[in-house]
Protein backbone atom coordinates (compact mmCIF):
# COMPACT_ATOMS: atom_id res chain seq x y z
CA UNK A 1 0.00 0.00 0.00
CA UNK A 2 1.75 3.84 -0.80
CA UNK A 3 1.83 6.14 1.89
CA UNK A 4 -0.61 8.03 2.72
CA UNK A 5 1.36 11.53 1.82
CA UNK A 6 1.79 9.73 -1.62
CA UNK A 7 -2.27 9.39 -2.25
CA UNK A 8 -2.65 13.46 -1.49
CA UNK A 9 0.08 13.78 -3.71
CA UNK A 10 -1.32 11.74 -6.03
CA UNK A 11 -4.52 13.70 -5.36
CA UNK A 12 -3.55 17.29 -5.93
CA UNK A 13 -2.03 15.41 -9.72
CA UNK A 14 -5.64 14.36 -10.58
CA UNK A 15 -6.89 17.66 -9.44
CA UNK A 16 -4.12 19.26 -11.62
CA UNK A 17 -5.67 17.16 -14.74
CA UNK A 18 -8.89 17.71 -14.16
CA UNK A 19 -8.40 22.07 -13.90
CA UNK A 20 -6.22 21.52 -16.96
CA UNK A 21 -8.91 20.19 -18.75
CA UNK A 22 -10.84 22.74 -18.30
CA UNK A 23 -8.07 25.27 -19.45
CA UNK A 24 -7.50 23.74 -22.50
CA UNK A 25 -11.56 24.53 -23.70
CA UNK A 26 -10.71 27.88 -24.29
CA UNK A 27 -7.82 29.97 -26.03
CA UNK A 28 -8.15 32.47 -23.18
CA UNK A 29 -7.08 29.73 -20.67
CA UNK A 30 -5.36 27.26 -23.04
CA UNK A 31 -1.52 28.12 -21.92
CA UNK A 32 -2.24 27.63 -18.30
CA UNK A 33 -4.27 24.57 -18.51
CA UNK A 34 -1.32 23.26 -20.82
CA UNK A 35 1.07 24.49 -17.72
CA UNK A 36 -1.02 23.05 -15.01
CA UNK A 37 -1.22 19.75 -16.39
CA UNK A 38 2.65 19.36 -17.40
CA UNK A 39 2.96 20.06 -13.61
CA UNK A 40 0.64 17.17 -12.38
CA UNK A 41 2.43 15.07 -15.02
CA UNK A 42 5.94 16.32 -13.18
CA UNK A 43 4.28 15.61 -9.88
CA UNK A 44 2.95 12.66 -10.44
CA UNK A 45 6.57 11.08 -11.45
CA UNK A 46 8.42 12.49 -8.56
CA UNK A 47 5.96 11.09 -6.35
CA UNK A 48 6.12 7.60 -7.88
CA UNK A 49 10.13 7.73 -7.95
CA UNK A 50 9.88 8.61 -3.94
CA UNK A 51 7.41 6.60 -2.96
CA UNK A 52 8.12 3.11 -4.96
CA UNK A 53 11.62 3.41 -4.79
CA UNK A 54 12.43 1.50 -8.24
CA UNK A 55 15.96 -0.67 -7.65
CA UNK A 56 16.68 -0.04 -11.37
CA UNK A 57 16.63 3.73 -11.08
CA UNK A 58 19.82 3.77 -13.45
CA UNK A 59 17.80 2.35 -16.46
CA UNK A 60 14.83 4.34 -15.45
CA UNK A 61 16.66 7.63 -15.61
CA UNK A 62 18.21 6.70 -19.14
CA UNK A 63 14.90 5.93 -20.47
CA UNK A 64 13.19 8.96 -19.31
CA UNK A 65 16.06 11.27 -20.44
CA UNK A 66 15.80 9.69 -24.03
CA UNK A 67 11.88 10.27 -23.77
CA UNK A 68 12.32 13.92 -22.85
CA UNK A 69 14.81 14.67 -25.35
CA UNK A 70 12.92 13.25 -28.24
CA UNK A 71 9.73 14.79 -27.19
CA UNK A 72 11.10 18.02 -26.60
CA UNK A 73 12.99 17.84 -29.98
CA UNK A 74 10.33 16.88 -31.96
CA UNK A 75 7.30 19.05 -30.49
CA UNK A 76 9.79 22.02 -30.77
CA UNK A 77 10.88 21.31 -34.68
CA UNK A 78 7.36 20.15 -35.38
CA UNK A 79 5.20 22.52 -38.16
CA UNK A 80 1.82 23.16 -37.20
CA UNK A 81 0.17 21.09 -40.38
CA UNK A 82 2.40 18.43 -39.29
CA UNK A 83 1.07 18.25 -35.71
CA UNK A 84 -1.67 15.74 -36.44
CA UNK A 85 1.30 13.39 -37.13
CA UNK A 86 2.92 14.14 -33.86
CA UNK A 87 -0.21 13.52 -31.81
CA UNK A 88 -0.28 10.32 -33.18
CA UNK A 89 3.35 9.54 -32.40
CA UNK A 90 2.71 10.22 -29.05
CA UNK A 91 -0.46 8.12 -28.57
CA UNK A 92 0.67 5.18 -30.09
CA UNK A 93 3.72 5.24 -27.94
CA UNK A 94 1.15 5.79 -25.23
CA UNK A 95 -0.90 2.53 -25.82
CA UNK A 96 2.53 0.54 -26.75
CA UNK A 97 3.59 1.26 -23.28
CA UNK A 98 0.56 0.53 -21.29
CA UNK A 99 0.23 -2.94 -22.97
CA UNK A 100 3.91 -3.92 -22.41
CA UNK A 101 3.62 -2.77 -18.91
CA UNK A 102 0.69 -4.84 -18.83
CA UNK A 103 2.21 -7.95 -21.01
CA UNK A 104 5.95 -7.40 -17.61
CA UNK A 105 2.45 -7.58 -15.14
CA UNK A 106 1.16 -10.92 -16.36
CA UNK A 107 3.48 -12.81 -13.74
CA UNK A 108 1.87 -11.06 -10.80
CA UNK A 109 -1.50 -12.07 -12.02
CA UNK A 110 -2.46 -14.76 -10.06
CA UNK A 111 -5.34 -17.96 -10.11
CA UNK A 112 -8.33 -16.70 -9.07
CA UNK A 113 -7.52 -12.82 -9.91
CA UNK A 114 -10.45 -12.73 -12.87
CA UNK A 115 -10.84 -9.16 -12.59
CA UNK A 116 -7.38 -7.94 -12.72
CA UNK A 117 -6.92 -10.81 -15.52
CA UNK A 118 -9.49 -9.15 -17.50
CA UNK A 119 -7.84 -5.47 -16.75
CA UNK A 120 -4.24 -7.44 -18.09
CA UNK A 121 -5.97 -9.21 -20.96
CA UNK A 122 -7.95 -5.60 -22.16
CA UNK A 123 -4.42 -3.57 -21.79
CA UNK A 124 -2.60 -5.66 -24.01
CA UNK A 125 -5.30 -6.10 -26.62
CA UNK A 126 -6.20 -2.42 -26.74
CA UNK A 127 -3.22 -1.10 -26.22
CA UNK A 128 -1.39 -2.98 -29.23
CA UNK A 129 -4.52 -1.75 -31.08
CA UNK A 130 -3.37 1.79 -29.95
CA UNK A 131 0.02 1.94 -31.05
CA UNK A 132 -0.04 0.17 -34.54
CA UNK A 133 -3.15 2.25 -35.41
CA UNK A 134 -1.15 4.82 -34.52
CA UNK A 135 1.90 4.19 -36.06
CA UNK A 136 -0.15 3.43 -39.37
CA UNK A 137 -1.74 7.02 -39.07
CA UNK A 138 1.24 8.47 -38.87
CA UNK A 139 2.71 6.53 -41.76
CA UNK A 140 -0.05 8.05 -43.58
CA UNK A 141 -0.25 11.45 -42.86
CA UNK A 142 3.75 11.73 -43.33
CA UNK A 143 3.22 10.34 -46.77
CA UNK A 144 5.52 7.56 -45.93
CA UNK A 145 2.75 5.35 -47.56
CA UNK A 146 -0.51 6.07 -49.79
CA UNK A 147 -2.53 8.45 -47.89
CA UNK A 148 -5.56 7.04 -49.75
CA UNK A 149 -7.98 4.09 -47.97
CA UNK A 150 -6.43 1.05 -48.74
CA UNK A 151 -8.58 -2.18 -49.06
CA UNK A 152 -8.63 -5.41 -50.18
CA UNK A 153 -11.12 -8.34 -50.86
CA UNK A 154 -11.33 -10.10 -47.34
CA UNK A 155 -10.15 -7.46 -45.09
CA UNK A 156 -13.39 -6.65 -43.76
CA UNK A 157 -13.76 -10.71 -42.92
CA UNK A 158 -9.93 -10.74 -41.78
CA UNK A 159 -10.70 -7.68 -39.46
CA UNK A 160 -13.60 -9.28 -37.89
CA UNK A 161 -11.80 -12.77 -37.55
CA UNK A 162 -8.78 -11.06 -35.82
CA UNK A 163 -11.53 -8.94 -33.47
CA UNK A 164 -13.16 -12.45 -32.07
CA UNK A 165 -9.29 -14.15 -32.09
CA UNK A 166 -8.81 -10.92 -29.92
CA UNK A 167 -12.05 -11.73 -27.49
CA UNK A 168 -11.24 -15.66 -27.49
CA UNK A 169 -7.87 -14.98 -26.67
CA UNK A 170 -8.24 -12.41 -24.02
CA UNK A 171 -10.52 -15.15 -22.51
CA UNK A 172 -7.58 -17.85 -22.45
CA UNK A 173 -5.24 -15.22 -20.82
CA UNK A 174 -7.85 -14.72 -18.46
CA UNK A 175 -8.06 -18.46 -17.44
CA UNK A 176 -4.48 -19.28 -17.68
CA UNK A 177 -1.93 -15.85 -17.16
CA UNK A 178 1.06 -16.76 -19.24
CA UNK A 179 3.38 -14.53 -20.50
CA UNK A 180 3.06 -16.64 -24.17
CA UNK A 181 -0.33 -15.74 -24.51
CA UNK A 182 -0.61 -12.44 -23.21
CA UNK A 183 2.52 -12.05 -26.76
CA UNK A 184 0.18 -13.87 -28.94
CA UNK A 185 -2.87 -11.33 -27.84
CA UNK A 186 -0.19 -8.34 -28.23
CA UNK A 187 0.15 -9.90 -31.99
CA UNK A 188 -3.37 -10.21 -32.77
CA UNK A 189 -3.86 -6.46 -31.53
CA UNK A 190 -1.02 -5.34 -33.79
CA UNK A 191 -2.92 -6.90 -36.74
CA UNK A 192 -6.24 -5.00 -35.86
CA UNK A 193 -5.15 -2.11 -35.23
CA UNK A 194 -3.44 -2.42 -38.92
CA UNK A 195 -6.33 -3.43 -40.21
CA UNK A 196 -8.24 -0.53 -38.28
CA UNK A 197 -7.02 1.62 -40.08
CA UNK A 198 -5.70 1.14 -43.33
CA UNK A 199 -9.05 1.55 -44.93
CA UNK A 200 -9.10 5.07 -43.33
CA UNK A 201 -8.92 7.79 -46.39
CA UNK A 202 -6.19 10.71 -44.88
CA UNK A 203 -8.72 13.38 -44.83
CA UNK A 204 -10.59 11.49 -41.90
CA UNK A 205 -7.03 10.22 -40.24
CA UNK A 206 -7.59 13.08 -37.54
CA UNK A 207 -10.53 11.70 -36.87
CA UNK A 208 -9.13 8.01 -35.99
CA UNK A 209 -6.19 9.68 -34.16
CA UNK A 210 -8.81 10.93 -31.06
CA UNK A 211 -10.42 7.89 -31.71
CA UNK A 212 -7.26 5.64 -30.55
CA UNK A 213 -6.40 8.28 -28.10
CA UNK A 214 -9.35 7.88 -26.47
CA UNK A 215 -8.64 3.82 -26.63
CA UNK A 216 -4.89 4.68 -25.13
CA UNK A 217 -6.98 6.63 -22.40
CA UNK A 218 -8.98 3.39 -21.89
CA UNK A 219 -5.76 1.13 -22.14
CA UNK A 220 -3.87 3.53 -18.93
CA UNK A 221 -7.16 3.46 -17.01
CA UNK A 222 -6.96 -0.65 -17.04
CA UNK A 223 -3.57 -0.43 -16.56
CA UNK A 224 -4.03 1.65 -13.54
CA UNK A 225 -6.23 -1.06 -11.91
CA UNK A 226 -3.68 -3.97 -12.74
CA UNK A 227 -1.01 -1.89 -10.53
CA UNK A 228 -3.11 -0.40 -8.54
CA UNK A 229 -2.14 3.14 -9.33
CA UNK A 230 -5.53 5.28 -9.10
CA UNK A 231 -3.70 7.99 -10.98
CA UNK A 232 -3.10 6.06 -14.11
CA UNK A 233 -6.46 4.97 -13.15
CA UNK A 234 -7.98 9.21 -13.08
CA UNK A 235 -5.54 10.19 -15.88
CA UNK A 236 -6.64 7.47 -17.96
CA UNK A 237 -10.18 7.79 -17.90
CA UNK A 238 -9.65 11.37 -18.19
CA UNK A 239 -7.95 10.83 -21.42
CA UNK A 240 -10.83 8.21 -22.75
CA UNK A 241 -13.13 10.31 -21.84
CA UNK A 242 -12.00 13.51 -23.88
CA UNK A 243 -10.80 11.38 -27.12
CA UNK A 244 -14.08 10.13 -27.11
CA UNK A 245 -15.91 13.38 -26.91
CA UNK A 246 -13.42 15.01 -29.37
CA UNK A 247 -14.43 12.21 -31.57
CA UNK A 248 -17.96 12.34 -31.58
CA UNK A 249 -17.61 15.95 -31.95
CA UNK A 250 -15.44 16.02 -35.08
CA UNK A 251 -17.62 13.38 -36.81
CA UNK A 252 -20.64 15.71 -35.86
CA UNK A 253 -19.09 18.43 -37.54
CA UNK A 254 -18.05 16.74 -40.55
CA UNK A 255 -21.66 15.81 -40.67
CA UNK A 256 -20.39 11.74 -40.61
CA UNK A 257 -20.73 8.72 -38.30
CA UNK A 258 -17.48 7.65 -36.35
CA UNK A 259 -18.69 3.72 -38.35
CA UNK A 260 -18.37 6.01 -41.92
CA UNK A 261 -15.17 6.91 -41.26
CA UNK A 262 -14.14 3.51 -40.59
CA UNK A 263 -15.46 1.61 -42.37
CA UNK A 264 -16.68 4.09 -45.43
CA UNK A 265 -13.99 2.90 -47.87
CA UNK A 266 -14.85 -0.75 -46.76
CA UNK A 267 -18.38 -0.78 -47.51
CA UNK A 268 -17.28 0.72 -50.85
CA UNK A 269 -18.49 4.09 -49.71
CA UNK A 270 -17.60 7.84 -49.48
CA UNK A 271 -13.68 7.73 -49.44
CA UNK A 272 -12.84 11.93 -49.51
CA UNK A 273 -9.36 13.44 -50.78
CA UNK A 274 -8.16 13.82 -54.64
CA UNK A 275 -10.41 15.45 -57.10
CA UNK A 276 -9.34 17.87 -59.86
CA UNK A 277 -9.47 20.66 -60.47
CA UNK A 278 -11.97 22.27 -63.14
CA UNK A 279 -11.87 24.15 -66.27
CA UNK A 280 -15.23 26.42 -65.93
CA UNK A 281 -14.51 29.71 -66.24
CA UNK A 282 -14.74 31.70 -63.12
CA UNK A 283 -14.04 35.80 -62.16
CA UNK A 284 -10.62 36.66 -61.37
CA UNK A 285 -9.56 40.03 -60.19
CA UNK A 286 -6.31 41.53 -59.47
CA UNK A 287 -5.20 42.63 -55.49
CA UNK A 288 -6.41 46.54 -56.27
CA UNK A 289 -9.69 45.15 -56.95
CA UNK A 290 -10.19 43.38 -54.22
CA UNK A 291 -8.73 45.60 -51.97
CA UNK A 292 -11.27 48.26 -53.41
CA UNK A 293 -13.78 46.32 -52.52
CA UNK A 294 -12.63 45.49 -48.99
CA UNK A 295 -11.55 49.09 -48.37
CA UNK A 296 -14.90 50.45 -49.11
CA UNK A 297 -16.94 47.52 -46.85
CA UNK A 298 -18.59 47.99 -43.82
CA UNK A 299 -18.95 44.79 -42.57
CA UNK A 300 -16.43 41.94 -43.88
CA UNK A 301 -15.99 38.39 -42.40
CA UNK A 302 -12.82 36.60 -42.70
CA UNK A 303 -13.07 32.74 -43.31
CA UNK A 304 -9.62 31.18 -42.51
CA UNK A 305 -8.96 27.43 -43.93
CA UNK A 306 -5.97 24.78 -44.44
CA UNK A 307 -4.56 27.02 -46.98
CA UNK A 308 -4.00 29.89 -44.62
CA UNK A 309 -1.93 27.06 -42.27
CA UNK A 310 -0.02 25.81 -44.89
CA UNK A 311 1.07 29.56 -46.69
CA UNK A 312 1.39 30.29 -42.81
CA UNK A 313 -0.31 33.83 -43.74
CA UNK A 314 -1.43 34.20 -40.28
CA UNK A 315 0.45 37.22 -39.30
CA UNK A 316 -0.09 39.11 -42.71
CA UNK A 317 -3.74 38.28 -42.54
CA UNK A 318 -4.10 40.33 -38.71
CA UNK A 319 -2.14 42.95 -40.60
CA UNK A 320 -4.60 43.67 -43.47
CA UNK A 321 -7.51 43.06 -40.65
CA UNK A 322 -5.94 45.57 -38.70
CA UNK A 323 -5.73 47.85 -41.60
CA UNK A 324 -9.31 47.52 -42.34
CA UNK A 325 -10.84 48.15 -38.77
CA UNK A 326 -8.05 51.69 -38.71
CA UNK A 327 -10.59 52.54 -41.64
CA UNK A 328 -13.62 51.79 -39.35
CA UNK A 329 -14.38 48.16 -41.29
CA UNK A 330 -16.19 45.73 -38.92
CA UNK A 331 -14.35 42.47 -39.51
CA UNK A 332 -14.67 39.33 -37.72
CA UNK A 333 -12.92 36.37 -38.08
CA UNK A 334 -15.32 33.12 -38.88
CA UNK A 335 -14.26 29.58 -37.32
CA UNK A 336 -15.35 26.43 -38.70
CA UNK A 337 -15.10 23.40 -36.13
CA UNK A 338 -13.34 21.45 -39.03
CA UNK A 339 -11.45 24.00 -41.00
CA UNK A 340 -7.65 23.39 -41.25
CA UNK A 341 -6.91 19.42 -40.27
CA UNK A 342 -6.67 19.41 -36.71
CA UNK A 343 -9.27 20.45 -33.96
CA UNK A 344 -8.81 24.29 -32.69
CA UNK A 345 -6.09 24.70 -36.39
CA UNK A 346 -8.08 27.86 -36.61
CA UNK A 347 -8.06 29.04 -33.37
CA UNK A 348 -4.47 28.31 -32.84
CA UNK A 349 -2.95 29.70 -35.73
CA UNK A 350 -4.76 32.67 -35.12
CA UNK A 351 -3.62 33.35 -31.53
CA UNK A 352 -0.14 32.58 -32.80
CA UNK A 353 -0.56 35.65 -34.46
CA UNK A 354 -2.08 37.55 -31.54
CA UNK A 355 -5.53 37.61 -32.97
CA UNK A 356 -7.70 38.99 -30.10
CA UNK A 357 -10.29 36.11 -29.16
CA UNK A 358 -13.18 38.27 -29.38
CA UNK A 359 -12.97 38.51 -32.98
CA UNK A 360 -12.66 35.03 -33.20
CA UNK A 361 -16.30 34.03 -33.71
CA UNK A 362 -17.57 30.31 -33.83
CA UNK A 363 -19.75 28.50 -36.57
CA UNK A 364 -23.13 28.89 -34.52
CA UNK A 365 -22.54 32.23 -33.66
CA UNK A 366 -21.97 33.85 -36.29
CA UNK A 367 -23.71 32.13 -39.14
CA UNK A 368 -26.97 34.53 -38.73
CA UNK A 369 -24.38 37.89 -39.68
CA UNK A 370 -23.59 36.67 -43.43
CA UNK A 371 -26.44 38.55 -44.61
CA UNK A 372 -26.03 42.08 -43.97
CA UNK A 373 -22.11 41.18 -44.64
CA UNK A 374 -20.73 43.11 -47.54
CA UNK A 375 -17.72 41.07 -48.44
CA UNK A 376 -16.49 37.42 -47.32
CA UNK A 377 -12.98 36.90 -47.31
CA UNK A 378 -12.25 33.27 -47.35
CA UNK A 379 -8.90 32.33 -46.97
CA UNK A 380 -7.19 29.03 -48.40
CA UNK A 381 -10.86 27.56 -47.06
CA UNK A 382 -12.88 25.64 -49.30
CA UNK A 383 -14.82 22.86 -48.02
CA UNK A 384 -16.28 24.80 -44.63
CA UNK A 385 -18.04 27.19 -47.47
CA UNK A 386 -19.34 24.67 -49.99
CA UNK A 387 -23.09 24.93 -50.47
CA UNK A 388 -22.83 21.45 -51.48
CA UNK A 389 -22.96 20.47 -47.89
CA UNK A 390 -27.11 21.51 -47.80
CA UNK A 391 -27.73 20.69 -51.84
CA UNK A 392 -26.27 17.54 -52.73
CA UNK A 393 -27.03 14.30 -51.44
CA UNK A 394 -24.30 12.37 -53.27
CA UNK A 395 -21.58 14.71 -51.78
CA UNK A 396 -19.20 13.53 -49.72
CA UNK A 397 -19.58 16.69 -47.59
CA UNK A 398 -23.18 16.22 -47.33
CA UNK A 399 -24.99 17.45 -44.22
CA UNK A 400 -21.75 18.89 -42.88
CA UNK A 401 -22.99 22.51 -41.24
CA UNK A 402 -21.44 25.14 -43.26
CA UNK A 403 -20.60 28.81 -42.86
CA UNK A 404 -23.21 30.48 -44.92
CA UNK A 405 -20.50 32.60 -47.09
CA UNK A 406 -22.93 32.23 -50.08
CA UNK A 407 -25.09 34.69 -48.02
CA UNK A 408 -23.01 37.84 -48.12
CA UNK A 409 -23.31 40.75 -51.04
CA UNK A 410 -19.79 39.46 -52.16
CA UNK A 411 -17.47 36.56 -51.71
CA UNK A 412 -13.65 36.69 -52.34
CA UNK A 413 -11.27 33.72 -52.59
CA UNK A 414 -7.51 33.94 -52.57
CA UNK A 415 -6.40 30.51 -53.24
CA UNK A 416 -3.73 29.18 -55.58
CA UNK A 417 -6.03 27.07 -58.55
CA UNK A 418 -9.36 25.81 -58.72
CA UNK A 419 -8.27 22.43 -57.21
CA UNK A 420 -10.77 21.31 -54.69
CA UNK A 421 -10.05 21.22 -50.91
CA UNK A 422 -10.03 18.14 -49.02
CA UNK A 423 -13.01 16.53 -50.05
CA UNK A 424 -12.32 16.24 -53.70
CA UNK A 425 -15.54 18.06 -54.93
CA UNK A 426 -16.00 20.91 -56.81
CA UNK A 427 -17.57 24.37 -55.19
CA UNK A 428 -20.41 25.96 -56.67
CA UNK A 429 -19.35 29.00 -54.66
CA UNK A 430 -16.30 29.90 -56.79
CA UNK A 431 -18.50 30.15 -60.06
CA UNK A 432 -20.96 32.37 -58.32
CA UNK A 433 -21.66 35.93 -60.33
CA UNK A 434 -21.03 37.35 -57.13
CA UNK A 435 -17.23 35.76 -56.51
CA UNK A 436 -13.97 37.17 -57.41
CA UNK A 437 -10.99 34.86 -56.86
CA UNK A 438 -7.40 35.83 -56.41
CA UNK A 439 -5.54 33.23 -57.36
CA UNK A 440 -1.53 32.99 -55.67
CA UNK A 441 -0.29 31.62 -52.72
CA UNK A 442 -1.95 33.01 -49.66
CA UNK A 443 0.88 35.46 -47.83
CA UNK A 444 1.70 36.63 -51.31
CA UNK A 445 -2.06 37.83 -51.78
CA UNK A 446 -2.25 39.04 -48.84
CA UNK A 447 0.97 41.12 -48.69
CA UNK A 448 -0.44 42.59 -52.04
CA UNK A 449 -3.61 43.23 -50.65
CA UNK A 450 -2.56 45.17 -47.55
CA UNK A 451 -0.30 47.55 -50.19
CA UNK A 452 -3.32 48.27 -52.16
CA UNK A 453 -5.55 49.12 -49.01
CA UNK A 454 -3.22 51.43 -47.96
CA UNK A 455 -3.70 53.13 -51.64
CA UNK A 456 -7.24 53.14 -51.70
P1 LIG B 1 -10.04 22.65 -47.69
O1 LIG B 1 -11.44 22.42 -48.07
O2 LIG B 1 -9.11 21.51 -47.65
O3 LIG B 1 -9.48 23.77 -48.68
C1 LIG B 1 -8.21 24.29 -48.52
C2 LIG B 1 -7.99 25.29 -49.62
O4 LIG B 1 -6.77 25.94 -49.38
C3 LIG B 1 -7.93 24.68 -50.99
O5 LIG B 1 -8.95 25.24 -51.75
C4 LIG B 1 -6.54 25.07 -51.53
O6 LIG B 1 -6.71 25.46 -52.88
C5 LIG B 1 -6.18 26.22 -50.64
N1 LIG B 1 -4.75 26.36 -50.38
C6 LIG B 1 -3.86 25.41 -50.06
N2 LIG B 1 -2.64 25.92 -49.91
C7 LIG B 1 -2.77 27.25 -50.16
C8 LIG B 1 -1.85 28.34 -50.16
N3 LIG B 1 -0.54 28.16 -49.90
N4 LIG B 1 -2.32 29.56 -50.45
C9 LIG B 1 -3.64 29.75 -50.73
N5 LIG B 1 -4.55 28.77 -50.73
C10 LIG B 1 -4.10 27.53 -50.46
O7 LIG B 1 -9.91 23.38 -46.25
P2 LIG B 1 -11.03 23.87 -45.24
O8 LIG B 1 -12.06 24.71 -45.94
O9 LIG B 1 -10.28 24.42 -44.09
O10 LIG B 1 -11.77 22.55 -44.83
C11 LIG B 1 -11.18 21.58 -44.01
C12 LIG B 1 -11.45 20.21 -44.59
O11 LIG B 1 -10.61 19.27 -43.89
C13 LIG B 1 -12.88 19.77 -44.37
O12 LIG B 1 -13.30 18.97 -45.45
C14 LIG B 1 -12.78 18.95 -43.11
O13 LIG B 1 -13.82 18.00 -43.00
C15 LIG B 1 -11.44 18.28 -43.32
N6 LIG B 1 -10.85 17.78 -42.07
C16 LIG B 1 -10.72 18.61 -41.02
C17 LIG B 1 -10.23 18.11 -39.84
C18 LIG B 1 -10.14 19.01 -38.65
S1 LIG B 1 -10.26 18.35 -37.20
N7 LIG B 1 -9.97 20.30 -38.80
C19 LIG B 1 -9.81 16.80 -39.76
C20 LIG B 1 -9.92 15.99 -40.89
C21 LIG B 1 -10.43 16.52 -42.04
P3 LIG B 1 -5.44 25.54 -53.87
O14 LIG B 1 -4.79 24.20 -53.83
O15 LIG B 1 -6.08 25.87 -55.18
O16 LIG B 1 -4.57 26.64 -53.37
Amino acid sequence: MIATWAQIGYLVAAVCFIVALKGLSSPKTARTGNALGAAGAVLAVVITFIAYKPDNLVAILIALLIGTVGGVVGSRRVQMTHMPQLVALFNGVGGGAAALVALMELGEVHDGETVAAIATAFTILVGAISFSGSIVTFAKLQELMTTRPVTFPGLPVLFVAGLLGGVAVSAWLVSEPRVWVGVLLCLLGLAVGVMLVLPVGGADVPIVISLLNAFTGLTVAAGGYVLGNTLLLVAGTLVGAAGTLLTKLMADAMGRSVFNILFGAVRGGSTLGGGTASERPVISGSAEDVAILLGYAQRVIIVPGYGLAVAQAQHTLRDLVEELQGRGVKVDYAIHPVAGRMPGHMNVLLAEAQVPYEQLREMDEINGDFKSTDVVLVVGANDVVNPAARTTPSAPIYGMPILNADEAQRVIFLKRSMRPGFAGIENELLYDPRTTLLFGDARESLAKLLASVKTV
